[in-house]
């Protein structure tokens, strides 16, 4: 596999200085925890914050950080106390942290934030950049860098990029209240492989793609014009192997060879051996339900007091981002509350609870882990949560009970643990009395099924996965068989059309040679577009067709001076050049009466849907309306309209975000195929950008040139991007026309 470059906003490793030395220590967090190990075994460069700001590392020590980070294959990068405190402090953790995980009332928008934060990303993007090596695979990582995927993209076009979110991805009604909302989705896309823990943020990330940025979004895949963007679910598993020699070594610990913390905990043990410990281990964070965790606690001590004195809660609590307003209240509240409960509880013999808040080493989680009968997990919004996995792959007689909380990722997977709602006290003091009770036969065959799982789908595991479908994205390709007109190609185009005479372009309007907008009246041609057009209808031998699904009246008002052919409503109506409109079609529209009301109640039912009446047809255009209630409703609509017009001479066209009613046999095809068999075009083009526009292309000889406008499925030979790409490759006939005497050559 190819070389990959991390990219997270925390490395693996934090230094700290103190008295110009420095010290390094292992970071903690889902994130960093789970990925140490892929970085450890693979071929990867992490790119990350040391932990420093600028100001805080004396110059003289400068290239001792970045030596200690080197050491680690880790580029570290280091910002001012204005930068952390906007971007990290700020934007991340005070507006996207809270808001993903649906504390709306925590969140804050701050336009100045959102500033520092786009500038951070976009010097992490430069690192990166500076970093790459064609073939390098680059995975980015969580929420405090979603817009570096497309900042890489904009310098690296063709790089493969991953991108993971270690968070929740809220739902549509959450992300909506984003003021900065497109640029976020917009950032994130510039990855080729989105990667999500569960597949509820999946579906969540797709919803609000294809809701806010109206992209189309088909099972998995998010197309853009150029490129298509694969979406999947990879919970994140922990080193499982890591974590259980642990435990087996720990068991090996001869006695006095402990450390200071397990000789309280056996201390405990020793002391009252039917007693239980329960652990609570968590980042000391609002998302992980600390305060509720303590309150069940207490109500479990009201609704059985029979186990005071026999129960303690091990509470170790990690100080994390502490210049947060609301990760300080959290603190105060926590030691209010233990000091309340411990107060209100507490015997000569016993505490209820041991609170511990201080990030501790990797031997000490060891030995909390192995040691207490029961752990209490219970977020109110987690990702993920790895200490619920890494509990259960250090018992390894396989005793221990597991609560977990519904509202982590892990819950999941780990359906064998006493699952519970972190709001609904009753069923926490009841799950504790159960873990309690369990039977160790019980608990063996819980958690053996669990082990199972947690070592199969292990970290190593997940990052394989994610990186292998990193991979084949390299050669998802469109499904159909229209190129991307080259350089080389364009030239071969633009030759041909020199070289030739009796040239006829066939040029479709909306979503060709504009941009839909809302409202179909507000698409008026701009003053460059007639110019562009009329330049074009001037060429010697060159007949222009513009060939709409419009009515006759618009088409004819807003290209009223421009001496260009027209075909409207698809064929029913054609003016040439200078004459007056005519009627192509044998049509009737006595049908419209009938047909009508039916459409009328689907636009009831379907906000932001309307009726455009032409003169031989109906037009029912759901762009606004929300894309799978549209979808849904479009369906539906063409269903019975296909019953109701049986037998009448009509069908319905399904174009782009609209269905159209009209005399079948009347099709853009049809209308070109008449105009070709009274004149004989050596030079044929044709571009458009819908199903209306397909009929039109199969309907042509093979020697013309027939070109899709966006990525979607189509027979035409080619497809560019936008509509600003098929007004730039007019002007280029136009310029080739004017220099005819000049060859065409590749430029260099
Ligand atoms: P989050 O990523 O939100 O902090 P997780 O449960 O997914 O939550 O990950 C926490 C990680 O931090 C785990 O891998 C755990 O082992 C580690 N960790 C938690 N507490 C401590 C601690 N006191 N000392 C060292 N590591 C810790
Ligand atoms: C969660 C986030 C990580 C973050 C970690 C620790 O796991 O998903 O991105 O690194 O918490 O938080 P911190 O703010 O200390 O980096």
């Amino acid at each position: 596999m190819n070389r990959t470059i991390i990219i997270s906003n925390r490395l693996p490793l934090q230094i700290t200085i103190d008295d110009q030395k420095l010290d390094v220590t292992p970071s903690v967090g889902g994130l960093a925890t789970g990925l140490k190990s892929f970085h450890r075994d693979g071929d990867s460069v992490w790119i990350g914050w040391s932990g420093l700001t600028k100001e805080e590392i004396p110059d003289n020590l400068l290239p001792e950080v970045e030596k200690k980070a080197r050491e680690e294959a880790c580029i570290a990068v280091n910002f001012t106390a204005e930068e952390i405190d906007g971007f990290y402090y700020g934007f991340s953790n005070r507006s996207i942290w809270p808001l993903f995980h649906y504390f709306m009332e925590f969140t804050e928008w701050d336009a100045d934030k959102w500033e520092i934060y786009k500038s951070v990303n976009q010097k992490y993007a430069d690192v990166v950049i500076e970093n790459y090596r064609e073939g390098d695979n680059i995975w980015v990582h969580d929420y405090q860098l979603l817009l570096v995927p497309q900042m890489i993209r904009d310098k690296e076009p063709n790089a493969s990029i991953g991108f993971f979110n270690h968070i929740p991805f809220p739902s549509y009604e959450v992300f909506r209240t984003v003021p900065w909302r497109e640029e976020i989705l917009k950032g994130m896309l510039g990855a080729n492989l989105i990667g999500f823990h569960t597949f509820d943020y999946e579906r969540h990330f797709l919803s609000s793609v294809s809701r806010i940025l109206r992209h189309q979004v088909q099972f998995n895949e998010v197309s853009l014009p150029d490129r298509i963007i694969k979406v999947d679910s990879f919970p994140m598993g922990i080193d499982y192997d890591k974590f259980e020699q642990a435990a087996l070594k720990h068991r090996e610990v001869t006695a006095g060879k402990e450390s200071e913390l397990q000789r309280r905990l056996n201390h405990h043990r020793q002391k009252s051996p039917d007693s239980k410990l329960i652990l609570s281990i968590d980042r000391l964070d609002y998302t992980k339900g600390i305060a509720n965790r303590i309150r069940a606690f207490e109500y479990f001590l009201e609704k059985y007091p029979e186990y005071i004195e026999n129960i303690r809660l091990v509470m170790l609590a990690v100080p994390s981002r502490s210049n947060v307003p609301q990760y300080q209240l959290l603190k105060r509240e926590i030691d209010e509350l233990v000091g309340r409960i411990n107060g209100k509880f507490a015997t000569v013999n016993w505490i209820p609870i041991w609170y511990f808040y201080r990030s501790m080493p990797f031997e000490n989680l060891i030995d909390l882990y192995t040691s207490c009968n029961i752990a209490l997990i219970t977020p109110i919004r987690d990702g993920m949560n790895l200490v619920a996995k890494e509990y259960i792959a250090t018992r390894t007689d396989q005793t221990g009970v597991l609560i977990l909380s519904e509202m982590a990722g892990a819950f999941h997977e780990m359906n064998e643990a006493l699952i519970i709602n972190p709001n609904d006290f009753e069923q926490i003091a009841n799950a504790i009395q159960q873990a309690i009770k369990m039977p160790k036969e019980e608990q063996v065959r819980r958690n053996t099924i669990l082990q199972k799982r947690l070592k199969r789908y292990s970290v190593e595991k997940w990052a394989d996965d994610f990186m292998t479908a990193l991979e084949r994205t390299r050669e998802i390709k469109p499904a159909f068989k229209a190129k991307r007109i080259s350089e080389d190609v364009e030239n071969k185009i633009l030759k041909r059309f020199q070289d030739t005479r009796n040239r006829i372009f066939f040029l479709d309007y909306d979503g060709t040679l504009v941009n839909f907008v809302d409202k179909p009246e507000n698409a008026r041609p701009d003053p460059e577009l007639l110019e562009l057009i009329t330049t074009l209808t001037k060429l010697k031998k060159t007949k222009v067709v513009l060939i709409s699904g419009r009515d006759k009246e618009t088409l004819g008002t807003w290209w009223q001076d421009v001496p260009v052919e027209l075909i409207a409503e698809h064929g029913v109506w054609v003016r040439k050049t200078g004459k007056e409109w005519q009627l192509n079609e044998n049509v009737h529209n006595d049908w419209m009466e009938n047909v009508r009301p039916v459409i009328e109640t689907f636009c009831d039912r379907t906000p932001g849907t309307f009726i455009e009446e032409k003169n031989y047809s109906l037009a029912w255009h759901y762009r606004k309306a929300d894309p799978e209630l549209g979808e849904i409703r479009a369906n539906e609509l063409s269903n019975v309209l296909k019953e109701l017009i049986s037998n009448h001479g009509l069908s319905v066209l399904e174009g782009n975000k609209v269905l159209e009613i009209k005399s079948s046999g009347v099709n853009k095809g049809k209308a070109a195929g008449k105009l070709l068999l009274k004149r004989n075009f050596e030079f044929i083009f044709a571009i458009g950008d819908d199903w209306t526009d397909e009929v039109l292309f199969k309907e042509l000889p093979n020697s013309a040139i027939t070109v899709k406008v966006g990525l979607k499925k189509t027979v035409a030979n080619f497809f560019v991007n936008e509509t600003s790409q098929v007004r730039s490759l007019l002007n280029k006939f136009i310029e080739a026309d004017r220099n005819k005497e000049k060859p065409i050559e590749k430029k260099a």
